[in-house]
């Protein structure tokens, strides 16, 4: 356990929380939190996702466009955080999905409190209900030539702005 960490939530398996991560993202309250070598966290929100299991590990992966302030932040400590939202908190996953951290601190703007993580070295969200901890053990640019022409066309059209894949090891899950 990381020193500074204290033990307000209880710590889960991930694997049971699996249906509400999905109702989560169905509902679009999902935040992932990334902090850079400045030591300052962001949190944007992410609609995209999924989790399993590679490499006899459990994994958690989220697509990140280069364009994001946190995306530097993700190359620059290896790690983030998926936090949930409890239901009815809709509004605060679309500020943080509509405000770059760049020109506004969304922890203050939104009353969310980064706290120490369990495991990771960046924090997690204390007004989430589930918070899964991720050291990334594989990112990779999205091809656009390796990607289905139509979705292409759809998604992206002319942008250069793709989006970069992280696969997260899921080494902690809390709730509460
Ligand atoms: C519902 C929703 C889902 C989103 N999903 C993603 C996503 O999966 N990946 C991504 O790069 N941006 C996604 N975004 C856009 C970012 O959250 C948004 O650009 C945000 O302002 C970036 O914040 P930042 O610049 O502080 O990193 C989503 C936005 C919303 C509203």
């Amino acid at each position: 356990m990381r020193e500074g960490f204290v033990m307000t939530k209880k710590v889960v398996d991930f694997w049971a929380c699996q249906d509400e991560v999905t109702k989560a993202y169905q509902d679009k309250r999902v935040l992932l939190l990334g902090q850079g070598k400045s030591g300052k966290p962001n949190v944007m929100t992410i609609g995209w996702g999924s989790w399993g299991i590679i490499w006899k590990r459990p994994v958690f992966t989220v697509l990140v466009r280069p364009s994001r302030y946190t995306y530097p932040m993700l190359e620059e400590t290896g790690e983030f955080s998926v936090n949930v939202l409890p239901p009815g908190k809709e509004e605060i996953a679309k500020f943080c999905g509509s405000n770059s951290g760049r020109s506004v601190d969304k922890f203050a703007a939104q009353g969310l409190t980064p706290i120490s993580g369990r495991v990771i070295s960046i924090p997690i969200v204390q007004e989430c209900i589930i918070n899964v901890e991720c050291r990334i053990i594989y990112k990779s640019d999205l091809l656009p030539q390796a990607l289905n022409g139509p979705i292409r066309a759809e998604i992206y059209g002319e942008s250069q702005d793709l989006h970069r894949i992280f696969i997260g090891e899921i080494v902690s899950c809390l709730r509460g």
